[in-house]
């Protein structure tokens, strides 16, 4: 661990405090907001402090063990990076960042459909923990060549995301007028020339772009017209029919994201998926969602045997992924975790926000006197 970037932060909230000094306000509001009136983003950190551990200060337990199995393969920490859409607007490279992070500490990275990052540019750096988020695309043919450059990226793990059939509402970057590219105010240029790294980094970088949908985009109807254009190209409503289309053409494992109730998880495995995200989508689509904390443990109960059962939203330390696997998530993601600490610390940020999460996993384990991941649900009270 870096002691170094440890003196700066040491938890995630001081990444997020430095994130804040660093990056305009428009590109920090798309990251920490919700929707609507942040009512989910509050009822995750709600319903996450609800769940309570129990030590068991009696146990004979010395070594802790944070390594997770899942598709047959591995993982150092049941922690894995979250798909994040426009990442190069938090911090030029994010999504880079990120993936060169998560092979060097073997955990699963999930680039987005929508990140700033090709498929290629992602895969060659986090390599064989590379895992690709697909938002369907309406066209078939775009829609297997993106799954025939995943697979020969090497990717084995897709995710399919099915919590986003309505363009949400977020008022703060409505007020902000954030798009890709971002509408050029008085505002916007004045949040830009305050914070000189992230615009020197960004003139350095050049201006993101969607960089796995580019073939497929006319982009040259002028600005506004392509960004039309690919929330045109992937608003695609993910239905039973959709899914079961998909999993005719991917061989490798299917995960179906956003999953909030029982029924829907029943249906996403019986069309074929091998693991779940119990989700909300970090609190950004609908804000009187359930929490998925409030839910896992039912889905696990019901599912677990059949399908590998993992979640996000909310997780804000190693206290929270512990609590995500105290009821029943073999891997945690975080989302905005990562892109604070790739927005604080540039290309130490995601090694970083990981040395973090597991330190401060870990330590919950030793304190509980607990083994192993697996045997956290024990713990619960
Ligand atoms: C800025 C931002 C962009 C996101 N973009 C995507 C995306 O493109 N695809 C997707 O499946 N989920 C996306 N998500 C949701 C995350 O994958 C994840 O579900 C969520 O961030 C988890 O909550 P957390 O941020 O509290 O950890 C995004 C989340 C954030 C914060």
């Amino acid at each position: 661990m870096n002691e170094k970037l440890l003196s700066r932060a040491a938890n995630i909230a001081d990444l997020k405090r430095i994130a804040k000094t660093r990056i305009p306000a428009f590109a920090f509001e798309y990251l920490m907001g919700g929707c609507n009136d942040d009512r989910a983003l509050t009822n995750n950190r709600h319903q996450l402090d609800q769940i309570f551990l129990q030590p068991r200060n009696l146990n004979h337990a010395t070594v802790v063990d944070t390594s997770a199995t899942l598709f047959g393969r591995t993982y150092d920490s049941p922690i894995g990076i979250a798909p994040v859409g426009l990442s190069g607007v938090a911090w030029p490279r994010a999504s880079e960042f990120q993936a060169q992070a998560a092979h060097k500490h073997n955990i699963p990275f999930v680039l987005s459909s929508v990140a700033t990052t090709s498929i290629e540019t992602a895969a060659r750096h986090a390599k064989e923990n590379f895992w690709f988020q697909l938002y369907p695309p309406r066209d078939l043919e775009m829609r297997s060549d993106m799954l025939r450059r995943a697979r020969y990226a090497g990717c084995e793990n897709l995710v399919v995301t099915v919590d986003v059939p309505s363009l949400s509402w977020r008022p703060r970057d409505i007020k902000n007028g954030l798009a890709i590219p971002p509408r050029i105010s008085l505002k916007s240029v004045y949040q830009t020339i305050t914070h000189p790294h992230w615009a020197i980094a960004t003139a350095k970088a050049g201006m993101p772009e969607f960089e796995t949908l580019k073939p497929y985009i006319n982009t040259s109807q002028g600005l506004k017209k392509t960004a039309q254009n690919i929330r045109h190209a992937l608003r695609e409503i993910v239905d039973e029919s959709v899914l079961r289309q998909i999993r005719d053409s991917w061989h490798g494992n299917l995960i179906v994201k956003g999953i909030l109730s029982i029924d829907d998880a029943r249906s996403a495995v019986d069309c074929g998926a091998d693991g779940l995200i119990v989700s909300n989508h970090g609190g950004r689509q609908l804000d009187a969602a359930v929490s998925p904390i409030q839910v896992l443990s039912d889905i696990k109960d019901e599912l677990g045997e059949r399908a590998v059962i993992m979640a996000d939203s909310g997780v804000e330390s190693g206290v929270d992924v512990a609590r995500y696997l105290a009821c029943g998530a073999r891997m945690v993601f975080a989302g905005r975790a990562f892109m604070y600490g790739v927005s604080a610390l540039g290309r130490y940020g995601g090694a970083h926000t990981i040395d973090i999460l597991n330190s401060e996993l870990r330590q919950v384990l030793e304190q509980l006197r607990c083994p192993n991941t697996s045997a956290l649900p024990d713990y619960l009270t």
